[in-house]
C-alpha cells in the first residue's frame, strides 16, 4: 500500500506506485461491485460535493454513484443556479460549501490549477474532475486500469493516443501515468494541435497516422476540444476525418488485437467511425464502468483507506 495523499489534484506529482495502490484498489472495488450487496460504509458520515462548473455526464455521475456506494451523502452543485451567478468567488462558494460541512469537493474548472487553488484555501479533500486543459486525473486511472485489466499489464505496452494533444487534459494526465508505468507511448494528430514539445514528457510524437496507429496495442481517440481553442487548428472537420479519424480501413491496418478507447464523449463519424466505437474492439463503455470503481477508490484513499486490504463489505 502507497498512498498517503490528502488530495487527488495530478497525475504529475504521483509515484508509481501510487498509481497502482489505486488500481489495486479500484479492483477491489469492482469486486464489492459485482456483489448483491454494493455498498460499504467507508465515507458513512462524510458529505462530498459535486462542484462541477463545466459540463459533465460520465465524471459527475460516476463520483455521485462512487460516493453513494461508500455510503457518504453527495451534493450536486449546479453552476447555473448558483451565487456564481451573482459573482461569488470560487474561493467563497467553497469556504460556503465547507462551512456546510462538506469533507470533500470534487472540482471541475475551465481553468488549469483551480484544484491546487482550492487545496490551499480550504481543509476539505480535493479532487480534480478536469482543470482546463491541464489534468483529468481519475480520467487517466480509469484508463490505466482498463488497459491492465484487457492486456494484463501497462509496462511495454504500445499506446497511440490519436487527436487533439493540446488542449486535452485527458491526454496529458495519461502520458503521465502511461509513461510512469512503462508503456510507449506515440501522439499523433494534426501538427497544430501536436507540437514537438510533447516530446519532452517522453513520447514519441509523429503526424502520420498509419505510422502512428501500426504497431498499436492501444489506440486512444480524443475529440477535437472546440470549446478551448481561441483560433482554427485546422482547416475543418472533414479534412480532419479524413487525415486522422479511425476508419474502418484504417483499423483493418492495425494489430488484430488493438484496442480503442475513448474517453467521451464521442463525436461519431469525426474522430471515429460509428461502427468501430460499437464494435467489439471498443473499450469505450467498459471505461466508464470502471470509472467508478477508480472513483470509489480515489475517495477512500484520499479519506484515509488503507488500500485494497481495506476494502470491507457492508
Ligand atoms: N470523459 C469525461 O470527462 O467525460 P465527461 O465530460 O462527460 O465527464
Amino acid at each position: 500500500m502507497s498512498w498517503n495523499r490528502k488530495h487527488l489534484l495530478d497525475i504529475e506529482s504521483l509515484t508509481a506506485a501510487e498509481i497502482f495502490t489505486v488500481l489495486d484498489t479500484a479492483r477491489a472495488f469492482k469486486a464489492v461491485g459485482e456483489r448483491a450487496i454494493k455498498k460499504v460504509p467507508a465515507l458513512r458520515g462524510k458529505t462530498v460535493v459535486n462542484l462541477f462548473i463545466e459540463p459533465s455526464t460520465r465524471t459527475r455521475i460516476s463520483f455521485e454513484l462512487a460516493a453513494q456506494r461508500l455510503t457518504a451523502d453527495i451534493v450536486n452543485f449546479s453552476a447555473d443556479a448558483s451565487s456564481f451567478k451573482k459573482g461569488e468567488t470560487l474561493k467563497d462558494t467553497a469556504r460556503n460549501l465547507e462551512a456546510l460541512n462538506a469533507d470533500f469537493i470534487i472540482i471541475r474548472h475551465s481553468a488549469s490549477g483551480a484544484p491546487h487553488f482550492l487545496s490551499r484555501v480550504v481543509n476539505a479533500h480535493i479532487i480534480n474532475a478536469g482543470d482546463g486543459a491541464h489534468e483529468h486525473p481519475t480520467q487517466a486511472l480509469l484508463d490505466t486500469f482498463t488497459i491492465r485489466e484487457k492486456k494484463g499489464k501497462v509496462a511495454g505496452l504500445n499506446v497511440t493516443i490519436l487527436g487533439d494533444i493540446l488542449y486535452s487534459r485527458v491526454a496529458r494526465s495519461n502520458i503521465w501515468a502511461l509513461t510512469k508505468l512503462g508503456a510507449n507511448v506515440t501522439l499523433c494528430g494534426p501538427a497544430t494541435l501536436v507540437p514537438r514539445t510533447f516530446e519532452q514528457m517522453g513520447c514519441r510524437v509523429t503526424h502520420d497516422v498509419e505510422e502512428a496507429i501500426r504497431d498499436a496495442d492501444i489506440i486512444n481517440l480524443l475529440r477535437i476540444q472546440h470549446e478551448r481553442q481561441r483560433q482554427t487548428m485546422f482547416p475543418g472537420i472533414g479534412e480532419y476525418t479524413t487525415l486522422f479519424g479511425l476508419t474502418k480501413a484504417r483499423l483493418a491496418r492495425t494489430k488484430p488485437d488493438a484496442l480503442i478507447m475513448h474517453p467521451g464523449p464521442i463525436n461519431r463519424g469525426v474522430e471515429i467511425d460509428s461502427d468501430i466505437a460499437d464494435s467489439g474492439r471498443s473499450l469505450i463503455l467498459e471505461q466508464v464502468t470502471n470509472g467508478l470503481a477508480v472513483r470509489m477508490a480515489v475517495l477512500f484513499l484520499v479519506n484515509g483507506g488503507q488500500g485494497p486490504h481495506g476494502v470491507t463489505v457492508g
